[in-house]
């Protein structure tokens, strides 16, 4: 999704501005471009194409401002080109926007512009932006930076849809206006320079202390200082958040790739999530969610909402809380939950899980069950981000700055989340105890585990180099397997382009087995104790018809037919689907490697779907 980042201090603008740009490359983008204000006038340059092309230009220009605002853009409304690239300037260049977001009624407002003698140059929706802060300064008596704020805040008034803002002024040349809403939006602070960024990393090697900003607030930044506004323009007093991660956390750390580094934190991960939740001999511990046991047995349904890989962690979460909480519990895509009128009241709890924190989708079916009366629930890795200020209780995994678009550590840590926390929910409903010990037990051992079996996974590598020019690939599991056959057949296509599906074992023989020819390559997860002869006999019906098979098992299996096994530590059976899917993860990245694509920033795909 598109990025933005912002800098007004004493340095150069444009070095700091393009540094905070290829921070922001991992959210995916087409085109990219930068205002910077050089005495008075704006310097507006951008391109279609990377943010090293757009350096490139910018190194042509002897540019000495600093003041300027930059952006990513990811193409939603007009093709990527120049002309649709950001800053969007308005007609008489004296107002610069850089915007993350989608204005729905710019139509409308763009036909008032008309109709005002405006002209648009772009085919975008954020044009009628810097064009609408004109008309409305137009309006005011004096060329002050009051007058200057009411406009920014009348044009947002007038904007339908979700909008990260930031605005320069040739009027006013040493301050820089910023305001959200459903869009991300930080600013960092620094000693008499100050900036900002659609997210913390990107400008975490300058400053550690960040103000989020809320829905509808405002803020004018100079050189010295931050004044913010609420939604009626009345100063308000923040509190800015010291942020603990250390710039190189978000770097590659000696890696190739930011997938690759992420798939060998995992062990790290998992037990930084599993935190103070869950210590050897103790009850586990949630004390942002302090439910009694009246309050989850009048909970008559959960539903968990979430898209893609999150979705794919909260099918795992569904069999925990239906087998072991005995709460019936839905698993649904997000951009399905919204528009299905789905049966909540006060009695549904809404568990909405979400690695940004930013998808607009969960967003929005989070507001959705809000104001239906559910009780919402909020899982994110990212302290702050939007789903997390929304909910009613928010609790995080600590998986640390995820880069790479493929989600992997934040997967396996939103099930370790998960588990404890449907442990909790069996302690306060006084669940059998001896399972939850075993399933406890079972928890802490997670990060050894996980490090064992990253230590050995040459063999994976090794059959990935030999398949990687197959065309299909179908991955099949039963019961919780399953769920590692979906995330598995996501990461594949996702960053391999190889057209790959998931099925249910025992649905083969309704339909999908037609699609089994000499060579195929079927993948089958073999974890669930009770349900591996009827999964190894579904595997026999695909070699039968020719189909080459992966097995991932963590059980003594021995068959001469299979083509290759890879042997993962067993587990309680509830906790099988993180390390299932490790080897896959690896599966899906040295495959990418060998057809020599870019494996962190896969075509099309955006790292936070910040839009509907
Ligand atoms: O940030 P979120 O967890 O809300 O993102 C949800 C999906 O967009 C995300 O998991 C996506 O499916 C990943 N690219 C999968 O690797």
């Amino acid at each position: 999704m598109c990025g933005i980042v912002g800098y007004i201090g004493n340095k150069k603008a444009k070095s700091i501005l393009i540094d905070g740009l290829t921070k922001l490359e991992y959210r995916g983008y087409d085109s990219a471009g930068l205002t910077i204000m050089e005495n008075e006038n704006f310097k507006t340059l951008k391109n279609k194409g990377r943010v090293k092309e757009l350096s490139e230009l910018v190194n042509q220009e002897s540019l000495t401002g600093t003041i300027g605002i930059a952006h990513t853009r990811w193409a939603t409304h007009g093709k990527p080109s120049s002309e649709n690239s950001h800053p969007h300037n308005d007609n008489s260049n004296t107002f610069s926007v850089v915007h993350n977001g989608i204005v729905e009624n710019h139509i409308e407002l763009k036909n008032f512009l008309k109709d005002h003698d405006y002209h648009f140059l772009s085919e975008t929706d954020t044009e009628v932006i810097p064009n609408l802060i004109h008309y409305y300064f137009a309006q005011e008596e004096n060329e002050t930076k009051e007058a200057f704020l009411k406009a920014v805040h009348q044009t947002c008034h007038h904007l339908k849809g979700s909008f990260a803002i930031g605005v320069l002024s040739t009027h006013f040349p040493d301050i820089m206006i910023v305001v959200r809403k459903d869009s991300p939006l930080v600013i960092g602070k620094g000693d008499g320079e100050n900036f900002i960024s659609s997210d913390i990393p990107a400008y975490l090697a300058f400053t550690r202390n960040f103000y989020l900003l809320k829905d509808n607030e405002f803020a004018i930044l100079s050189k010295e200082n931050i004044a913010f506004y609420d939604d009626n323009l009345h100063p308000l007093t923040k509190e800015s958040k010291k942020i603990e991660w250390n710039a190189t956390s978000a770097e590659k750390n000696g890696y190739e790739d930011f997938m690759l580094k992420e798939i060998y934190e995992q062990p790290t991960a998992i037990r930084e999530t599993i935190g103070s939740h869950l210590m050897a001999g103790q009850s586990c511990r949630f004390d942002e969610l302090p439910f009694t046991k009246d309050f989850l047995n009048s909970i008559q349904k959960i539903y968990i909402v979430a898209c893609g890989t999150a979705m794919h962690a909260g099918l795992t979460a569904k069999t925990m809380l239906e087998n072991i909480c005995e709460i019936p519990t839905e698993v649904d895509i997000a951009s399905e939950f919204r528009y299905r009128k789905p049966l909540i009241n006060k009695n549904t709890l809404c568990i909405f899980i979400s690695q940004s924190g930013e998808t607009a989708d969960t967003l929005a079916a989070l507001k959705l069950a809000k104001s239906k009366g559910a009780t919402t629930l909020a899982i994110s890795n990212v302290e702050g981000s939007s789903i997390t200020r929304e909910a009613d209780f928010v609790t995080y995994t600590h998986a640390g700055p995820e880069i790479a678009v493929a989600s992997t550590k934040a997967y396996t840590s939103q099930i370790t989340l998960l588990a404890i926390m449907v442990l909790y929910f069996a302690e306060i409903l006084e669940k059998n105890t001896s399972t939850l010990q075993d399933i406890k037990n079972s928890i802490l051992e997670l990060p050894t585990k996980a490090e064992q079996l990253l230590s050995n996974l040459t063999e994976i590598k090794n059959f990935a180099k030999e398949v990687y020019q197959n065309k299909d690939v179908f991955f099949l599991g039963r019961g919780l397997d399953y769920n590692t056959a979906a995330e598995s057949s996501l990461k594949l296509k996702e960053i391999s382009y190889i057209h790959s599906e998931a099925f249910f074992s025992g649905e083969l023989k309704h339909g999908p087995i037609a699609l089994i020819e000499n060579d195929t390559l079927v993948v089958s997860i073999l974890t669930v104790p009770d349900l591996i002869e009827k999964s190894i006999s579904n595997i026999q019906e695909v070699i039968t018809r020719g189909a080459k098979t992966l097995i991932i098992t963590d059980k003594n299996v021995e068959n001469t037919n299979f083509t290759k096994i890879i042997k993962i530590p067993e587990t309680n059976h509830f906790l099988s689907p993180i390390l299932s899917i490790i080897p896959l993860q690896l599966f899906a990245y040295y495959i990418t490697k060998q057809k020599g694509l870019d494996v962190d920033k896969p075509r099309n795909l955006a790292k936070s779907v910040t839009v509907e």
